[in-house]
């Protein structure tokens, strides 16, 4: 049986992460994960910290901690938001840690063995006002592609070319914002991309169900030609260099990023290795399906630098079967800022409202064909309308109903017949649609079948009206009630990827068991599952609405300095 490997993008160390970061890598992977599970699946659902690197450095130097003590902070922090958001990661790890560190130097020494490591001199920059070399996301200046003014020496954000520093046009510190910098010679490593290149052609060609996003990157790197990429830097925070001359030296934080998804895998296994195995999900693993999640800016690395690594040891390490790559989620059309303070971070967001409210709304507009914006009104109308208008009013109307008409036990009597068949073939028809767009890494799609469902419990109530038939035939009256109810369960079973807590709420309002609470997507679709005579509570209310007020309260706090 395929067992699955899931990874989310390893978020950076340096601050609390926003809405949108949430939305292009971890939350998808694991609503992803979670809707396995409910099919029954083996799942393996890695994320960690992306600690090293320069950024890290510069966060901790403008906090007056050491830069050890500050991801021991950092770490902490976004694995305690990530917890909270529910994402239900089997292991969260961090860059830094040993086995990244062995792992790192493993693949260093493999790639060396097989020719794939070249070492060149290159002119780094120095900031003389800085007294220190400049890696290349520190020197920012305007990017030779498309103009942008604050393009980073390794990436343009706006036009997503990697680039040289060397390329930048009047390039300046983003230390001190000096322009007072000066090349100087020092000797680097090479990963030998352009050797390797017809390989990750071959590779990535036989990907080609890949999403478009995904693959059409790839092919437009891979045509404008490879080269060898510098995997060392003149840093003292990161892997050293297993190598003569390179004391004072660290692998480049992308080099040893990637390898932590097995090294996060090798953390997770090392807490219990009498029952965990690293390697059969990383190494010769035949019957693994591997799926990653990610947003655009990530996409090079993973589908040329990151196999190029892999391929370049001559060993038999997972690849990816899926790459699952995200538009840009915008906040009013710009972008989320964290140095302007524009935009919902994940902490501010779960002191405004519990994370269901936010994982259904972020998957219901996730980018996935294209870029799509964050508004208040457009989150507003979402929680309005689907959450407290259709799910929520559904559960809050017909559990109020039972509980003051006949009491909190569900009730007994009358035959199934044909409204129930046609709402039994709607709800299957949902859940096919859901089934079939989340195995397809479509979430707009299942966001959207899920409503679906939700609304037929509303179609079905309103067309049968229980509240006339309590009078006129008490026992159609619990036929009709009690199907709502299991329709309830339906709606916690199949919306658990979605919405986890709010699907534990509706397990405990109905008294079900540990047990009960394990039934899949198929299982889903009983419903005759809770029989008569079970006692259930009424929940308190599932969802609030959002009313204008608050919306223009949020929009004004959440608008930034130049907002
Ligand atoms: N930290 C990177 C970012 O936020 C992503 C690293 S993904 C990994 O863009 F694969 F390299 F770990
Ligand atoms: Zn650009």
């Amino acid at each position: 049986m395929t067992r699955y490997l899931i990874t989310s993008a390893l978020p950076y160390i340096n601050g609390m992460k926003h809405l949108g970061n949430l939305v292009g890598s971890m939350l998808p992977a694991d609503v992803y994960a979670r809707f396995l599970r409910l099919e029954g699946e083996e799942v393996l659902f890695i994320c960690a910290t992306d600690e090293h690197g320069t950024p890290a450095e510069i966060a901790a130097l403008e906090e007056g901690l050491d830069v050890k003590t500050y991801c021991d902070i950092q770490h902490q922090r976004q694995k305690d938001v990530y917890m909270r958001f529910g994402l239900s990661f089997d292991y969260f790890g961090r860059s830094s840690s040993p086995q990244n560190h062995e792992l790192t130097q493993h693949f260093y020494r493999m790639l060396d063995k097989h020719g794939f490591i070249e070492e060149r001199g290159i002119q780094q920059i120095y900031s003389l006002d800085d007294e220190r070399f400049l890696p290349d996301r520190y020197v920012i200046g305007t990017c030779p592609k498309c103009g942008y003014d604050r393009a980073r020496g390794d990436q343009c954000e706006s036009c997503a070319s990697l680039l040289n520093p060397s390329e930048l046009v009047e390039p300046r510190s983003a230390v001190s914002g000096s322009r007072n910098l000066e090349l100087r010679t020092s000797k680097h490593l090479f990963l030998k991309l352009d050797t390797l290149s017809s390989e990750i052609e071959n590779w990535v060609k036989s990907n080609t169900h890949w999403p478009k996003l995904t693959y059409s990157v790839a092919m437009k790197w891979l045509n404008e030609g490879l080269q060898p990429r510098c995997i060392t830097r003149d840093l003292s925070w990161g892997v050293p260099v297993p190598r003569e001359g390179y004391e004072n030296k660290v692998f480049y934080v992308w080099f040893d990023a990637p390898i932590e998804y097995v090294g996060a895998t090798k953390e997770w296994a090392d807490q219990d290795p009498a029952n965990r195995d690293w390697r059969s999900w990383w190494y010769d693993a035949g019957d693994v399906y591997y799926a990653q999640f990610m947003a655009k800016d990530n996409l090079p690395f993973h589908t040329i630098v990151w196999p190029a690594t892999i391929l370049g040891t001559r060993e038999p390490w997972t690849m990816a079967d899926y790459i699952k790559g995200f538009n840009w989620l915008n906040y009013y059309g710009g972008k989320f800022s964290t140095s302007q303070g524009r935009g919902v971070f994940m902490d501010d967001a779960l002191d405004i409202l519990p994370p269901d409210y936010w994982r259904y709304f972020l998957m219901s507009i996730a980018p996935e064909t294209d870029d799509s914006d964050f508004t208040w009104d457009l989150f507003a109308s979402v929680v309005n309308k689907d959450l407290a208008g259709t799910l929520g009013n559904f559960v809050n109307r017909t559990l109020k109903l039972v509980a003051s008409r006949l009491g909190t036990t569900i009730p007994e009597g009358g035959r199934w017949g044909e409204h129930e068949d046609k709402l039994l073939a709607q709800c299957k028809e949902s859940i096919e649609e859901y089934r079939t767009a989340l195995r397809n890494f479509e979430f707009r799609k299942a966001a959207l079948a899920l409503k679906k469902l939700w609304t037929h419990g509303n179609v079905y109530i309103d067309a049968r009206a229980p509240w006339n038939l309590l009078k006129d035939d008490p026992a159609e009256a619990a036929l009709v009630l009690r199907t709502c109810i299991n329709l309830i369960r339906t709606y916690a079973i199949a919306s658990s990827p979605l919405i986890p807590f709010t699907s534990e709420a509706l397990f405990d309002a109905l008294g079900m068991t540990a047990w009960e609470r394990k039934a899949g997507l198929d299982d889903a679709l009983d419903l005759t599952a809770l029989e008569g005579g079970r006692p259930f509570e009424v929940p308190p209310i599932l969802f609030r609405r959002l009313d204008p007020d608050e919306v223009e309260t949020h929009r004004k706090r959440f608008a930034g300095v130049e907002g």
